[in-house]
């Protein structure tokens, strides 16, 4: 869910619910197209503040990018979810800046990057610009992937696309789609539970408020009604049938712990609830040969 929802204190988004007069909070079902227009106005939007807030964490203007998978700060460099990468055509879904791909392709893999919004490939081409570190980015919704079947060894998202399409079942089967037998699809995602407390770092966010089984989508509209930003749920049960009827495998389901480490807090994300449930759910799947 976003952080915080409008008219909350610490407002990181404001410029971004200025730029859209976002005036409140619905929880309608809408469609892929709508539910589209809205990320990609969002994402535009907030680009400069996602990065002034998570930029630094997420690696974004390191030489070689790094693949950060969560708030957790687990790395695919020491995690290996997507196995050996040397080599392998990788798709990374809902990229933003792309400093995952650009660590993948520091690690001899072949990564191209999709995002929906332009505003955050800018940002990434800004970064590859001054690296030199470059790889393909390619902008476009990840329901309907514009690669041939069977023309990716992996694919990976850190909390890219998955949480803000209406249809995940539609993405996993593009994503099934495009890769080649044998290929892993790993991504990240809000671990369903935290679905039910609001967004807050401390006690409030303790208290569970809304039902884990109401699919309705978190929405904000502006004075119009229009969504300015969007985020659909998916139960636990939801994830892993929407991945079987993918036809892709379910490995794993990792849960990871709030390192002692981090004593960062923003939007929904703090020691005092990392200690206590998870935050992040990361599927590791695979198509079978
Ligand atoms: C929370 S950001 C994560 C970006 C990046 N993975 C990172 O770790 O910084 C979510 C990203 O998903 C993208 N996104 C949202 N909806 C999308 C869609 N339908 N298709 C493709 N990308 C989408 C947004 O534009 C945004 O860049």
């Amino acid at each position: 869910m976003p952080e915080p929802a409008p008219g909350a204190s610490q407002d990181r988004h404001a410029d971004a619910n200025a730029q859209l007069g976002t005036v409140g909070v619905s929880r309608a079902r809408l469609d892929s197209a709508t539910s589209q227009r809205a990320s990609r106005s969002w994402w535009d939007a907030d680009a400069d503040a996602y990065h002034l807030t998570h930029g630094e964490f997420l690696g974004v203007d390191s030489d070689a990018g790094e693949f950060v998978w969560c708030p957790e700060g687990l790395h695919e460099g020491d995690m290996h979810l997507l196995g050996d990468v040397e080599g392998k055509a990788i798709l990374e879904v809902g990229c933003g800046s792309a400093p995952c791909s650009r660590w993948l392709a520091s690690q001899g893999a072949r990564p191209v990057g999709l995002d929906l919004s332009m505003g955050m490939l800018a940002r990434g081409l800004a970064a590859m610009e001054r690296t030199g570190n470059r790889v393909s980015l390619v902008q476009a919704g990840a329901e309907y992937l514009p690669f041939a079947n069977e023309s990716f060894d992996i694919a990976c998202s850190a909390f890219g696309a998955v949480p803000f399409v209406a249809d995940s079942a539609l993405l996993m089967r593009e994503v099934a789609r495009v890769l080649r037998p044998g290929g892993r699809w790993v991504f990240a995602v809000n671990h369903p539970m935290r679905w039910i407390f609001p967004d807050d770092p401390g006690e409030a966010g303790l208290i569970a408020t809304i039902s884990y089984f109401d699919r309705s989508p978190y929405v904000e509209v502006d004075a119009q009604g229009t969504p300015t930003y969007v985020e659909h749920h998916r139960t636990l049960g939801d994830r892993v049938r929407e991945i079987v009827a993918a036809g892709l495998v379910l490995e794993d389901v990792v849960e990871p712990d709030w390192p002692e480490w981090l004593d960062r807090e923003w939007g929904q994300w703090s020691p005092l609830r990392g200690a206590l449930f998870p935050g992040t759910a990361i599927f590791v799947t695979a198509k079978p040969l």
